[in-house]
């Protein structure tokens, strides 16, 4: 049985009080129409049709990854007057799969059960029952609790604005019906627009049966349409984050406070701090301390290691037993390896950072291979940018490098060499040597500090 799915997208999203399309939002760090695209790809359908309008363009560069056909509605005129326009690219197919762009965390196994449990002649809508349910469609039933109709809350009698059970705005329709459908509506109502639901009180005027499945995980049912509704539904999804790497055995000091926007792999004692945020894909190994105020996207921390507060960490691997941060800003790029140490207010860029090598403080080390056990002193800076190429600094096992040098790059640091503090190397030191800039020091005797002005009272 063959089926299709629309996507409406459309919409500006007027209530978010926003300029950007409501649907590039994001949840968990990526738009809300992602969230629905990789749900509903996982279902393999005939087509996908995604029906945009406001920003369209925007939204098409937003989502070039996704295989879709895009379908314009120029005019926003309802949820009815979108599925019209999508109707004239739908091939002929079996059923066609309807969603909003705008309720995010419907998962596939629950549009499976939908699919799977409406026969194809049938309609098929997802409800919920929720204890507040403003601003929703509400489900219309007759004394034998078949439903008759969708209303609008606009539109709803004070008795009919009661009912708690609420349209989703995920429906399966018959193909073979739509056309008709679609053509019937009208933009009687509060707002003027042409809405899909009408459909449901034809169907039921059509004789074809209109079944619904209740949701019970009330996150999938949860349209987003304004901030307040954005933010808690961020709220409860990053709750479900949290208790899940719960289950999986992490200390989280505070569940209230990580924000997981991508996917975590964790190891066993794995303790994460308060105000942490993951992003992307990133895996914690056995026995790996995140501090409060770590930002980790991307990467990868291995067994043992030690990220102190206020570290920010992007597409980096980091070795086990390793000591990043306070306050350490690692790149993309970065390696480094087991029992390496990057300390306060060091930036480290695409450079290899091998066994217990350490760059304590204050230094940028970009570019740079760096070998076992070297040590750089505070204020160490990498030149690796000639204005126009970027160039490699390599430093070599057992190197010491002294405080405040500039290694312009491209240079090497010699197995064992010594660089004298305030060296401007711009050649190669030698292994096992002491290299040094000299400098002249000189001394002005009996020379007078400024002295302030006595200050007018
Ligand atoms: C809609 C439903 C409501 C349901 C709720 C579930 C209708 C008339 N109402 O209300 O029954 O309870 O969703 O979340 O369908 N869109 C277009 N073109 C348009 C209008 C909207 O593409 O002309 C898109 C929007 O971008 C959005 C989605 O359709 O992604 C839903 O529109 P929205 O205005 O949010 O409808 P609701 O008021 O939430
Ligand atoms: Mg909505």
């Amino acid at each position: 049985m063959s089926f299709s799915v629309i996507i409406l997208a459309a919409g500006q999203g007027t209530r978010m009080g926003s300029n950007q399309p409501k649907v590039l939002q994001a949840l968990a760090g990526k738009p809300l129409l992602h969230h629905v695209l990789e749900s509903t790809a996982l279902l393999s359908p005939q087509q996908t049709l995604v029906v945009c309008g406001f920003k369209g363009e925007l939204l098409q560069q937003n989502c070039k990854d996704f295989v879709v056909d895009w379908v314009w509605q120029t005019e926003q005129r309802g949820t009815g007057h979108a599925v019209q326009c999508a109707y004239p690219d739908l091939h002929s197919t079996d059923r066609v799969l309807v969603l909003y762009g705008d309720v995010p965390l419907i998962q596939t196994a629950t549009l499976q059960q939908l699919l799977y449990a409406t026969p194809t002649d049938s309609v098929g809508i997802l409800t919920a029952h929720f204890a507040d349910p403003t601003g929703f469609g509400r489900i219309v039933r007759d004394s034998k609790g078949r439903i008759t109709s969708i209303v609008e809350q606009r539109d709803a009698t004070p008795q009919q604005c009661e009912i708690k059970e609420i349209n989703s705005g995920i429906y399966v329709l018959p193909y073979q019906y739509l056309a008709a459908w679609l053509s019937e509506l009208k933009n009687d109502n509060e707002q003027n627009e042409f809405y899909l639901t009408d459909i449901i009180a034809m169907a039921v005027a059509n004789g074809v049966p209109v079944l619904s499945q209740t949701v019970k995980n009330l996150l999938e049912m949860s349209g987003v349409n304004s901030q307040m509704q954005l933010a808690n539904l961020e709220r409860e999804y990053q709750a479900l984050q949290a208790n899940d790497l719960m289950r999986r055995g992490v200390r989280v000091l505070d569940p209230a406070r990580l924000d997981v926007r991508g996917k975590v792999q964790v190891g066993s004692d794995v303790m994460i701090d308060v105000n942490v945020v993951l992003e992307g894909n990133v895996t914690l190994g056995d026995r790996v301390y995140i501090g409060p105020n770590v930002v980790i996207s991307n990467s990868e921390i291995a067994s043992g290691s030690t990220i102190y507060a206020n570290s920010v960490i992007d597409k980096a691997q980091i070795g086990a037993e390793c000591q990043i941060g306070p306050f350490a800003r690692v790149r993309p790029g970065t390696i480094t390896r087991a029992h390496a140490k990057i300390g306060n207010f060091v930036e480290v860029k695409n450079a290899i950072i091998d066994e217990h090598s350490k760059i304590n403080h204050l230094s940028y080390i970009g570019d740079a291979e760096l070998g076992k056990r070297v040590n750089v002193g505070a204020g160490v800076i990498t030149c690796n940018y000639d204005g126009a190429a970027k160039h490699t600094t390599i430093i070599e096992d057992d190197a010491f490098i002294g405080s405040n040098c500039e290694l312009v790059a491209p240079v090497t640091v010699g197995k064992g060499a010594t660089l004298a503090a305030g060296t401007t190397l711009i050649k190669d030191a030698p292994p096992n040597a002491l290299t040094l800039t000299k400098k002249i020091i000189s001394n002005i005797i009996n020379w007078q500090r400024p002295v302030k002005q006595k200050e007018e009272i």
